[in-house]
């Protein structure tokens, strides 16, 4: 497939970008009051304000022209179908069987994979249903108050997020605890909160061979043995989630404590699969469920709505936007609210490692830029951090603002009051961004409130160019079929963006050469002899480590 920037929408959309990008939001919203009318989709109670956004309707029909030009609706057939759209892995990308709650057949290589899932989603459901009403114990007969979640990225990052943002759900006397990184200092933090008797190790891993993980594994294992001095632990301590059933049973984790899940679930895509089980044990099978009703419902959505009423396409084609024709290359994702503070790093491996590619499918290097830097931080405490740049900085830095309505939490006679100061900062945000703030504005201001002196030198430094793009997103409150809805609608903006880009969503090679110098370098920490046979930055690295090891 040539490059869709040869296709006739994408010529039509750079003369469009040439001929409307001095357009100021400011302006775009005084010439038209409706605005927000024609610039916002909603989905039962989430509503998708983009109405600011550097856009009109002819750049949108422009942009959903591309869409069409690059034959999107082919490719969500080719996904929702099941075929190898992960062709450099021979794989298919079947997220959405997962969470297929109408149940209907989805065949992989002739087979309708729904049996296996559904089998694998009642096992989740006995397991977690035994350990929250205390039927499964530990060795000693005492039922499991700590969850123990070992994995890293997809493994991890999906399930302690959603444990977070779904804290008000969870069991009262149960607690998650996620290990991922390597270094020590994680492993042994968490297992000084950990009582043996009453913990339950999660071991998730899709290939069972991640170095971080099985280290940590392997020293939880170590730690339980010491700590309980019974080899029977193990079988009642420890439980796996993986695809790699052979390497399972040989750490000793029984049959019954493996939950499988299959290759064309990836990894940044698999907290609907069993890797979702810590998840499912601390809010309960039902909750976890609703969860998965609610990233279905998206992928109804997606498959079925017109690309004008697609939020998800919609979503997609405007960063398209920003990244290729204003060459804004990166994301933030400021959620306004505490729950959901890891949803930035989610989004980072949702995005960044489906996206991040330079090679396209047909092999070559594509010639645009690809997946944007995506970053965030909760709001309000990104205001305080790096909301300086975003309002003044040179880079414009398109931001999706993300809020619940309602508080999971009261504080008393105040909860309201704390929620309707976290909004009133949500929705601030977003309009001084667009509006910005010009010098005339800042003269007035400080002729009212500070008298004249110096106005002219301070004028530039309180002026705001304003016209920073951002997406707003309001929903009723997070619950998990909200928080369902909103990764399935960035799953799926995702997808669309890297069909656009013409790039393979659904491999990572890139993370695979850092992880085969790692493996080389290993070995030279335990040689007597100096290191010599890298670089002489690299071999004066290691050297300076094992001296002062
Ligand atoms: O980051 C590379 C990666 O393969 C991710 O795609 C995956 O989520 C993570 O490592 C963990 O892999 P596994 O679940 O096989 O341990």
């Amino acid at each position: 497939m040539t490059s869709i920037t040869h296709s006739k929408s994408w010529i039509k959309l750079k003369k469009h970008h040439d001929e409307f990008s001095n357009s100021h939001m400011r302006d775009l919203f005084n010439d038209d009051p409706d605005r927000f009318n024609k610039f916002n989709l909603q989905f039962d109670d989430l509503l998708y304000d983009f109405s600011k956004n550097i856009v009109s309707q002819d750049t949108l029909n422009l942009l959903y022209d591309v869409a069409k030009e690059a034959h999107l609706s082919d490719w969500v057939n080719t996904l929702f179908n099941g075929e190898k759209i992960n062709f450099t892995e021979n794989r298919a990308a079947l997220h959405i069987a997962l969470r297929n709650r109408s149940n209907k057949p989805i065949l992989v290589d002739g087979k309708d994979v729904m049996p296996e899932v559904n089998a694998i989603l009642e096992k989740m459901h006995l397991f977690s249903e035994a350990i929250r009403n205390g039927k499964t114990k530990g060795c000693t007969g005492k039922k499991f108050k700590t969850i123990v979640n070992i994995g890293i990225g997809g493994s991890d990052l999906g399930p302690a997020m959603v444990c977070n943002a779904l804290k008000s759900y969870g069991h009262k006397d149960i607690t998650p605890i996620f290990v991922s990184n390597v270094d020590g200092s994680d492993i042994s933090q968490a297992l000084e909160k950990c009582d043996p008797e009453t913990t339950l190790f999660v071991i998730a891993s899709k290939t069972f061979t991640t170095q971080e993980t099985m280290t940590n594994a392997f020293s939880a294992r170590e730690w339980l043995l010491n700590e309980l001095s019974n080899e029977d632990a193990i079988k009642h301590h420890f439980v796996a989630i993986s695809t790699n059933e052979s390497a399972v049973k040989a750490f000793g984790i029984k049959a019954d404590n493996m939950f499988t899940f299959w290759d064309w679930v990836g990894g940044r895509y698999s907290l609907w699969s069993s890797i979702g089980l810590s998840i499912a044990i601390y809010i309960g099978m039902d909750n976890f469920e609703d969860l998965l009703l609610g990233a279905h419902e998206i992928d109804n959505h997606f498959k079925n709505e017109p690309l004008e009423k697609n939020i998800p396409v919609t979503l997609a084609m405007i960063g398209i936007w920003y990244i290729n024709f204003y060459n804004y290359n990166t994301l933030s994702v400021l959620p306004y609210d505490q729950g959901l503070s890891l949803l930035p790093s989610y989004l980072q491996q949702a995005d960044m490692e489906s996206n991040g590619k330079f090679i396209g499918r047909d092999g070559k290097k594509v010639c645009l830029h690809t997946g944007p830097i995506v970053w965030g931080e909760a709001g309000t405490n990104g205001q305080h951090a790096f909301y300086q740049l975003i309002h003044q900085g040179t880079d414009i830095i398109p931001t999706d603002f993300i809020m619940p309505i309602k508080s999971q939490y009261k504080i008393g006679r105040n909860g309201e009051k704390h929620h309707k100061i976290l909004f009133s900062n949500f929705v601030a945000q977003s309009r001084a961004l667009m509006l910005g703030k010009t010098e005339d504005n800042v003269r007035a201001e400080i002729k009212d409130n500070e008298g004249n002196k110096n106005i002219e030198e301070m004028i530039p430094h309180k002026s705001f160019e304003g016209n920073r793009p951002s997406n707003s997103f309001l929903f009723k409150e997070l619950n998990p079929k909200s928080l369902g809805r909103l990764l399935a609608i960035y799953e799926h903006k995702v997808f669309v963006q890297g069909i656009i880009w013409n790039i393979n969503s659904f491999d990572q090679w890139g993370v695979e050469y850092g992880k085969q110098i790692a493996s080389l370098v290993l070995p030279v920490l335990d040689q007597n002899t100096q290191a010599d046979n890298f670089d002489s930055s690299t071999d004066h690295l290691i050297n300076y480590f094992k001296k002062n090891i």
